[in-house]
């Protein structure tokens, strides 16, 4: 596993007012679509293209495209749901699935309850979206899913991660045969009891969607 934290002043500033108790949601959802769009262009570094040739008025010139199969953007509901207009901003011609899990707040165990993929992804980019690597259990048993079904490049967005989520991803894909890339915003100190990362911003989904105001 690679780790890809940004570091951009840009980036950060996002990410401090993001992390301030006292933004409201609808400045949070805009953050957090700006703050995506800074993380996907760092995270597509790797993208596939395929060379073209393109006439400017003056001469042919050289250029690539994203080649085939597309990638496909899948966000983790209902959190991940909030960064999909940030990365489709830059990859407009990806297809986009969506994966749901959920928590177990008392033994923090992650389990699927919505699927939205093709059921085969051989050869695919996939970029799988969640603005929070606390435990790493979502992350794992998702990177583990889209590489059962034949994924071969996979690379997370997240805002925060912690370090025990980190060590968990790493440690759980170890045995697949595919690069799998963690980009992030910032890695935080740890997790609390309650499994939030601190400092961290509290809960993304509330934040995002306004529960919590
Ligand atoms: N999920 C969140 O939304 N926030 C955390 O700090 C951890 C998990």
């Amino acid at each position: 596993m690679r780790l890809l934290d940004v570091h951009h002043p840009l980036v950060a500033h996002k990410l401090a007012v993001l992390r301030d108790r006292s933004t409201n949601s609808a400045t949070f959802r805009l953050l957090t679509d700006e703050l995506v769009t800074l993380l996907a262009y760092e995270a597509t570094r790797d993208a596939r293209v395929a060379e073209i040739v393109v006439e400017t008025p003056v001469a042919p010139a050289r250029g690539v495209k994203l080649s085939s199969p597309k990638p496909i953007v899948v966000p983790i509901l209902r959190a991940g749901l909030g960064m999909l207009d940030g990365m489709t901003r830059l990859l407009p011609t990806a297809e986009v699935g969506f994966l749901g899990m959920i928590r177990d707040e008392q033994t923090l165990q992650a389990t699927t309850y919505a699927n939205r993929l093709p059921e085969d992804l051989t050869g695919r980019q996939c970029y799988l979206l969640d603005p929070m690597l606390a435990t790493g259990g979502t992350l794992a048993a998702s990177i583990s899913y889209l590489a059962e079904k034949g994924a071969d490049h996979i690379t997370a967005v997240c805002l925060l991660a912690a370090p025990e989520g980190l060590e968990r991803v790493e440690r759980e894909t170890a045995e697949l045969q595919i690069p799998v890339t963690i980009v992030t915003a910032a890695v935080d100190e740890r997790l609390n009891d309650k499994g939030y990362i601190v400092p961290g911003l509290g809960d993304a989904g509330d934040r995002l969607y306004g529960l919590a105001d």
